[in-house]
């Protein structure tokens, strides 16, 4: 799965450019600021920041918030920091390795008043995503949200056809990968005192999941 969104991406210098991150980031933006104050100091974990571009982003968008970057792919490391390196207020902290199936996570600033994930859901194995409430929920202050973006399926079913073809060609080449349904998600983040608060619906048949840590 890496491989084709290398094929995808450009790189200048240390910094890889995924054409999707800067795509999306702007509606995703849209949705942090109905729930985040950008006078507070507040701590967000973003899990499998990819090329680092969105944390850089929203950085600078967030000037006071503190983001912790995490991948589990280590040659992505480089171009989070080139990223974060440009960023005017120095809020982006170095990557640190997330698997996101495997925890707990070792965290030095946790509890997180924020988590964000961007498109991992459907291009890793299902333990991701249990692995990503279960090892969030004990990084995440009681109150705490969490913001995931990406394809999904609902009630079994995935709409429009673009992303029943999107979901296809996914699972042609890892069966183990594909959209998530949001119903098996909301009953794993359940299982770790978590709540789905808000689903927005967004630009190219996506989903922004807003969750909520009750417990
Ligand atoms: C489609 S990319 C999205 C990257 C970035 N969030 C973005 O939107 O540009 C999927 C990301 O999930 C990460 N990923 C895959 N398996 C993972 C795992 N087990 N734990 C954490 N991240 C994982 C990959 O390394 C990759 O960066």
């Amino acid at each position: 799965m890496l491989t084709i969104f290398r094929r995808l991406s450009g790189k200048m210098g240390s910094k890889i450019n995924y054409p999707s991150a800067d795509r999306n980031k702007t509606f995703i933006l849209e949705v942090m600021q109905k729930y985040i104050n950008p006078a507070e100091s507040v701590k967000l974990l973003e899990v499998s920041s990819g090329t680092g571009q969105q944390a850089a982003f929203f950085a600078t968008k967030f000037p006071k918030m503190t983001i912790q970057t995490s991948e589990v792919d280590l040659e992505l490391f480089e171009s989070i920091k080139a990223y974060a390196s440009e960023v005017p207020n120095k809020n982006v902290k170095d990557p640190v390795k997330i698997d996101a199936s495997q925890g707990p996570w070792s965290l030095v600033d946790a509890p997180y008043d924020y988590i964000l994930n961007v498109n991992m859901f459907h291009v890793s194995p299902w333990n991701c995503s249990v692995g990503f409430f279960k090892y969030g929920s004990q990084v995440l202050k009681p109150g705490g949200l969490i913001f995931t973006y990406g394809a999904l399926m609902i009630d079994g079913v995935i709409t429009p056809q673009s992303n029943v073809d999107f979901d296809r060609s996914i699972r042609q080449r890892d069966p183990n990968c594909g959209l998530r349904d949001l119903r098996d998600l909301e009953k794993v983040a359940k299982e770790n005192g978590i709540v789905l608060k808000q689903l927005y619906d967004l630009p190219a048949n996506n989903k922004c999941c807003v969750w909520e840590k009750t417990a």
